[in-house]
């Protein structure tokens, strides 16, 4: 290893991540030697990362000098035994135990005992991988996202028999490629790919209850919960077919924990044909590569009326939106009879909730309150909720002309139910410390692109209010997906951040 922290460096398989690791390792200084199954593929994947530095330098991210040296550090290789001088060798080939198993076997063989041997995989358990090997200690994940010169996160993975030292060095070999590390012990889906469940999962279990449709899910998510694509736009992206076999590798390496458990409908989707982009039919359409939008109903015109706003937390902001519209703002201690009742609940959906308040649920609207009512609003049914009352209540949300998403019944309506699943999740990744508060929230910022890491969501929205809406979906639907656990259970306890370590045993 050069002073500078920079290695010579192997990489097997030269497919779209091969290559971006390729790329970042020779810019970071790193001499780097490329090898694949496919002969073609080697030369293929040097002429684009030319072409990649060439674009950084044309649009003035990179010196032309720079990309020039870079270009110089990388070199084919025709077969394994050219990585025999190599301080670490990475393997990026296809998502396959078996074939992931037969190369780290003839690295082990190819390279010098030191070699770090590290796998970029996305979902296969590193420990297995390893125990494949003569010398696991030098086995680690090193798992980069896609596109690898865009996405600065890399997860530096652990398993149970990987050397510290490994570790170390794969920790500074990261900040040498531009990339920001984090440690992750060896878990389902790792760190950033298990908390990705929360969002991909819990926004087709809401579509296959028939609450919404895959365009109102991911309008709620990126306008009112602020997230940068929506969940089936990011399915389109990745493909179903990489997804769902991912999120099955996950589950059953839990041994069927029920917040990984695969959604059916993904799996009738990707079975059907509907991959996504890729097949230019997903959630969405695709025509030349262009997503086709489904419009969005017009909103109905205002017709005034009569609302009622249920006492609470939420009710003098709703109590403001009513007057604002130019509706009549019902202002007795109970509703008048005329008057739609509006509710804001958390957790509870509004069926149960209109029935535990001994509210008429045929004149009953929930509209969420968790993101402020701001951006979007959802407004959710009873089961028995009349249309016109829907329709009365749409118009009125929207006279402002923040627009609204009607749904049916659904504990936790659509963002609270996914973002609590997010907290869970990333909670669960906090409490059997596969890495610290502080590197869950980034890693999920960073390899996600979410507004907020899991344990901030918490903090912001409430660890009450996130505990509030876990038990609500809990008792609702009686699934142990949505229970709550410790982590947050404690810190909620004692008034603390979501984001508090513990304390060591000892001093
Ligand atoms: N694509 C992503 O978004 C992404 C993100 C993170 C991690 N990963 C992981 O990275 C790995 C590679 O994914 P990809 O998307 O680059 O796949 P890819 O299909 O684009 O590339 C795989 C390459 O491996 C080559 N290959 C197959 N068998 C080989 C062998 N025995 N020796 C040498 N080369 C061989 C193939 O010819 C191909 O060029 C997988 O483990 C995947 O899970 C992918």
């Amino acid at each position: 290893m050069g002073d500078n922290g920079t290695s010579r460096i192997g990489i097997v398989g030269a497919g779209a991540m091969g290559r971006g690791i390729a790329q970042v390792a020779a810019a970071g200084g790193c001499s780097v030697l490329l090898y694949d199954a496919r002969s073609e593929a080697t030369a293929e994947a040097i002429a684009f990362i030319g072409g990649m530095l060439d674009r950084a330098v044309e649009k003035g991210r990179m010196e032309s000098e720079d990309a020039e040296a870079a270009k110089s550090r990388l070199a084919a290789a025709d077969d394994l035994a050219a990585f025999a001088d190599a301080d670490v060798v990475i393997e990026a080939v296809s998502e396959d135990i078996e074939l992931k198993s037969k190369v780290f076997s003839a690295l082990e063989e190819a390279t010098r005992p030191d070699c770090i041997l590290a796998s970029n995989t996305s979902s296969l358990s590193i420990t297995r991988l390893a125990a494949a090997c003569d010398h696991p200690e030098r086995v680690a994940g090193f798992h980069f996202f896609n596109p690898v010169p865009l996405m600065p996160l890399v997860e530096v993975i652990a398993g149970i028999r990987t050397d510290q030292k490994v570790i170390d060095r794969l920790v500074a070999l990261g900040k040498v490629m531009g990339r920001t590390p984090v440690r992750v012990a060896d878990a389902p889906g790792f760190l950033v790919n298990q908390v990705g469940r929360g969002y991909t999962l819990e926004a087709t279990n809401l579509v296959a209850e028939g609450v919404t449709d895959f365009a109102s899910v991911d309008r709620i998510m990126r306008e009112a919960a602020g997230f940068r694509m929506g969940p089936f736009e990011l399915l389109d992206l990745t493909a179903l077919d990489v997804t769902h076999p991912a999120t099955i590798e996950i589950y059953e390496q839990s041994y069927h924990e029920p917040r990984f458990r695969p959604a059916m409908l993904m799996g009738q989707r990707m079975q059907a044909g509907l991959l996504g982009r890729k097949t230019q039919q997903g959630h969405y359409t695709y025509l030349e590569g262009k997503q086709q939008r489904p419009e969005e109903p017009d909103a109905p015109p205002f017709e005034g009326g009569m609302f009622w706003v249920e006492p609470g937390e939420d009710c003098a902001a709703l109590q403001e939106i009513v007057r604002s519209s130019g509706a009549e703002l019902d202002e007795g201690a109970q509703p008048g009879d005329e008057s739609i009742i509006l509710i804001a609940p958390l957790g509870t959906d509004a069926s149960t909730h209109a029935a535990q308040a001994g509210l008429d649920p045929e004149r009953t609207v929930a509209i969420d309150p968790l993101f402020g009512f701001a951006g979007r609003r959802t407004a959710m049914k009873t089961i028995v909720t009349r249309p016109e009352v829907m329709t009365k209540t749409h118009a009125m949300l929207t006279s402002d002309g923040t627009p609204v998403t009607p749904i049916q019944d659904s504990p936790g309506f659509v963002a609270q139910r996914i973002v609590a699943m997010i907290t869970a999740i990333g909670s669960g990744v906090a409490q059997n410390r596969i890495a610290t508060p502080d590197d869950i929230d980034r890693a999920v910022k960073l390899g996600l692109n979410y507004p907020n890491g899991p344990l901030e969501f918490a903090d912001k929205l409430g660890i009450a209010r996130v505990l509030k809406i876990l038990e609500g979906m809990s008792t609702c639907t009686g699934d142990p997906r949505y229970r709550t656990g410790p982590w947050l259970r404690r810190r909620a306890a004692l008034g603390l951040s979501a984001k508090t370590p513990e304390t060591p045993t000892h001093s």
